[in-house]
């Protein structure tokens, strides 16, 4: 008789079917819970069955309850893998965000110095990366012998030495002066090469910003005047700027330029080591060779030029030690210059 019940129950409990997490549960109460499930209360009885029957009835009693809970497992297993199925197609889930791409610190400050000198009247011109020696030298008045001719400086196309790589953005004066006659205001940013060892201050592909005035009347004053216009506005209100004198082979006088420190506002500090100014770019007068070779009449016109490092300034602006995380494309540095 007790036999026969526990047999049925088993029917049953194999029998059982449920895709409903609650039903699942009811029923493992129904039969496992501690006070009043069925095969609880079964085991409990279990001493009152006579001995002759103990060894069978008790095998089905065991196969009953690991039946229960194997069945219950399956069930809740089953309904994990549906729920899984589900959430791969609930088209309600918010999507995946994209990030946010950001301008590189170059662009933002080449944008931001030719925004500068467009408010003075400058347009903006390009030129080729892959150049020729008469524009990247000869009609800048470099002489033959010129030491920024040595190999060691210019990549040339080896099969063609009169090929090479622009060492300057200089040569893009030459190309507008071919197409244009004065006045000529322009500046002209772009990518220069030079065969160097990459170091923490130095790179074989760098930036430029070349910029050429030419007029009748303009004088080194205008010169003075525009540069010191240009470090106001990029680097702050009551900034400085000193012209030491120099040598280039196309501008004559020639000039280096220093900006105050604005860092420590000229008193001396690490980054313009103590000397209160850092040094920015060259420039000077159009030398009149230079003028005539591209067919100016250098009686009639005067002009200057300059040229920066776009690197350099943009680590000036950010204080960045090393200009070789410009190139490596790390994000965790290039993320700092989003806004
Ligand atoms: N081309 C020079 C260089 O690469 C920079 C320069 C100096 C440009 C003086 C100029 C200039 O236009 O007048 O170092």
């Amino acid at each position: 008789m007790m036999l026969d019940k526990a047999k049925e129950l088993l029917t049953e409990v194999e029998a059982f079917n449920s895709e409903n997490a609650e039903e699942i549960e009811s029923f493992r109460i129904k039969y496992l819970s501690k006070k009043g499930g069925i095969v609880t209360e079964l085991f409990k009885d279990f001493k009152n069955v006579p001995n002759e029957q103990k060894k069978e009835y008790g095998q089905i009693l065991n196969q009953l309850k690991n039946t229960v809970t194997d069945k219950v497992s399956f069930l809740k297993q089953n309904l994990k893998s549906k729920d899984d199925v589900k959430i791969g197609l609930d088209l309600t889930l918010p999507g995946d965000s994209f990030e946010n791409g950001s301008r590189h610190p170059i662009s933002i400050v080449r944008n931001e110095i030719s925004e500068i000198f467009m408010r003075l009247g400058f347009t903006i011109s390009e030129g080729p990366e892959i150049e020729d020696d008469l524009h990247v030298f000869s009609a800048l008045n470099f002489p033959p012998e010129h030491p920024a001719r040595d190999m060691q400086d210019t990549f040339f196309i080896e099969k063609n030495p009169d090929i090479l790589l622009r060492t300057h953005t200089s040569s893009v004066q030459v190309r507008v002066m071919d197409k244009q006659k004065p006045p000529i205001r322009t500046i002209s940013p772009g990518r220069v090469f030079r065969n160097e060892a990459i170091s923490a201050r130095a790179h074989c592909i760098f930036h430029q910003i070349e910029g050429l005035y030419i007029d009748e009347n303009v004088s080194f004053a205008d010169l003075k005047q525009t540069l010191e216009y240009f470090a106001e506005e990029f680097f702050g209100k009551g900034t400085r700027i000193r012209l030491r004198p120099s040598y280039f082979p196309f501008t004559e006088p020639s000039a280096e330029v220093d900006v105050s420190c604005s860092l420590c506002g000229g008193k001396g500090c690490n980054v313009c080591k103590y000397t209160g100014w850092l040094e920015i770019l060259g420039c000077g007068m159009v030398d009149p060779n230079v003028l005539e070779s591209n067919n100016i009449d250098s009686e009639k016109y005067t002009g200057f030029a300059f040229g920066m490092g776009i690197e350099r300034i943009a680590m000036l602006k950010y204080g960045i030690k090393d200009l070789r995380l410009f190139f490596e494309n790390d994000l965790r540095f290039l993320k700092q210059f989003q806004g």
